[in-house]
């Protein structure tokens, strides 16, 4: 029963927006007159010219004309669903978000899940991140996670994005391949960037191949602030693990999948819902405080390092569970509008630079994918009141009723800001610095949370690691780019860069690095023990 009410929140307030057409309802134009004929365009004689005049022609066909918009930059293929979100173990004294804090409230969620480099209709089985953009409705407006089942990033700074974005997408000559990392640009763009060296890691893992989207965790990758009561900020990254636990497929079955059933995943996850096999997934949480920012060998504005877990464990706090496939998948998975900015009071921002760059990005690119009110579409809008000053703007479907959309007017009418009732206020932090283009010179270490990542894997991991490396490369063109490829693994294990190699006869392994296999730089010590921030 609560499943139902929470669930409703959302649903009715996109069921006035469903239109239901049956077979009971005649045909009409686009502006009501019922039509006889659909079937024959109106001509001159049985064999004689299509006429102009023929509206009903005209219209049908231009409307077909204009269905397609843009499909997404990136995260061009995905699927969606939605449910519900309930917290279990408040964050009090943590934060004033009510979604934190109230354990009371059954929040209204939907999640769109994706590949992110191949177009709209690839396949959904290659070896590629998977996003995991998490919304919910809360009362107090739309919180987005927008994450992917890998905790850290290609990149480090939102400025390098659209470099990333261009090597791994599709070669420019030939738009060759579809949706994978096997080709000579996107490992140009590796070799080149060390900051790429986690993330390859975990690419050329298995995580990069889920069994299902049910079975995959999700990940908020940057740190994020909460606010409390008296305005004290903690740092907090967010972690999806699912019931259902972390699986992947092998790669023999991803490559069959691919040709078989294009859809698997997107099918998996529609079958498993219409069968009442809900998806649950625990949010949780690593909490680090304000004072103990600078305490790791890592920075934590750097989305290419995560926080161990032995250094800060992760706390589940709510229960995420999908429950209701879309009626309509154009208007609810294609027009639904992510964004990293979408945080409620309580919560804020750090300064992560590729954290800053997206909070610009998703807005922007949404206005061109799918126009300026994008907001307005019902997927998109808040279950909870909402009253902007925004007006006009192409296909505008609110009619202001209160005659002003400024601030303050005349008549004192909503909308006006609210600091009493809790508005959302930036966290003052204290801010110094040179104007200048760098990084902080944690950003500067690359090789050792790969190396970590490598060194946790057991032997058929670390098998099938090798082999992903040798068939990624193997569809390289160029020696220097395997070249480049190979010196970069062998900073992270010298091993690995052997295995890989025997697949490379033109290729050379150089010396094993002094650092190879001793260095763990994230685990901070004191006194020379490891120190556990808790
Ligand atoms: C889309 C995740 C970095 C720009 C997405 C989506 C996800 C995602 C899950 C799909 C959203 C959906 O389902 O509709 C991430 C993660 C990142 C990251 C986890 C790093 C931690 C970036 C950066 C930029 C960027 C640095 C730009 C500077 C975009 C754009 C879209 C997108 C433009 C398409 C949005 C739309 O058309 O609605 N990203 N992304 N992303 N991302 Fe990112």
């Amino acid at each position: 029963a609560v499943n139902a009410v929470a669930g409703d929140a959302k649903k009715r307030q996109m069921d006035t927006f469903t239109k239901d057409e049956n077979k009971d309802t005649p045909l009409t134009s686009y502006f009501g007159t019922k039509i006889a004929e659909t079937d024959i365009a109106l001509r001159a004689g049985a064999r004689g010219p299509t006429v102009l005049e023929d509206f009903h022609n005209r219209e049908k066909i231009s409307h077909f004309d204009h269905e397609r918009i843009p499909e997404r930059v990136v995260h061009a293929r995905g699927a969606g669903a939605f449910g519900e979100f309930k917290l279990h173990t408040p964050l009090t004294g943590l934060t004033t978000a009510k979604i934190l804090t109230d354990t009371s409230k059954v929040t209204p969620a939907y999640v769109r899940f994706s590949t992110v480099n191949g177009s709209r209709g690839s396949a959904d089985s290659v070896r590629d991140p998977r996003g995991f953009a998490v919304r919910l409705y809360s009362d107090e407006g739309n919180w987005d996670i927008v994450g992917n089942n890998i905790p850290v990033f290609f990149i480090q700074d939102a400025i390098k994005f659209v470099d990333l974005v261009h090597a791994v997408k599709p070669e420019p000559h030939n738009e060759i391949p579809q949706a994978q990392t096997a080709h000579d640009n996107a490992w140009d763009f590796m070799g080149l960037h060390p900051q790429t060296t986690h993330m390859q890691q975990w690419i050329m893992s298995d995580r990069a191949i889920p069994r299902s989207f049910r079975m995959m965790q999700g990940f908020g990758v940057h740190t994020f602030r909460l606010i409390n009561e008296e305005g004290k900020s903690t740092f907090v990254k967010y972690h999806w693990s699912p019931h259902l636990g972390t699986h992947s497929l092998v790669w023999d079955e991803a490559l069959k999948l691919a040709g078989q059933d294009p859809d698997f995943h997107r099918r998996d996850l529609w079958d498993a819902i219409e069968a009442g096999a809900y998806p649950k997934w625990e949010l949780g949480v690593q909490i680090v405080k304000e004072e103990d920012e600078h305490k790791f060998d890592f920075d934590l504005l750097d989305a290419t390092k995560l926080i161990p877990e032995d250094l800060v464990p992760v706390q589940n706090i709510g229960t995420l569970t999908l429950n209701r496939n879309p009626v309509d998948y154009f208007t609810e998975v294609e027009q639904v509008a992510f964004c990293t900015q979408h945080i409620v009071p309580g919560m804020d921002f750090s300064s992560d630079p590729l954290l800053a760059g997206r909070n610009f990005s998703y807005f922007d690119t949404q206005i061109s994918r799918i126009g300026i009110n994008f907001s307005d579409i019902p997927v998109n809008r808040p279950v909870c009141p909402f009253a902007t000053n925004a007006r006009d703007g192409a296909m505008n479907m609110t009619s202001k009723a209160n005659r002003t959309a400024y601030h303050p007017n005349r008549f004192d009418a909503l909308p006006t800001t609210a600091p009493a009732q809790g508005g959302f206020k930036s966290y003052p932090e204290v801010m110094a610095g040179i104007k200048e283009r760098i990084h902080g010179p944690k950003f500067n270490e690359f090789v050792s949370q790969a190396q970590l990542f490598y060194n946790s894997m057991s032997a058929p991991e670390k098998k099938n690691i090798v082999s992903a490396y040798q068939f990624e490369l193997s569809k390289c063109y160029e020696t220097v780019v395997q070249q480049n490829a190979i010196d970069r693994i062998n900073l992270i294990d010298h091993d690995l860069a052997l295995q890989v190699a025997t697949a490379f006869p033109s290729v050379k392994v150089g010396e094993a690095k002094p650092n190879h296999g001793q260095k763990s730089a994230f685990l901070s010590q004191v006194d020379g023990k490891n120190q556990i921030f808790t």
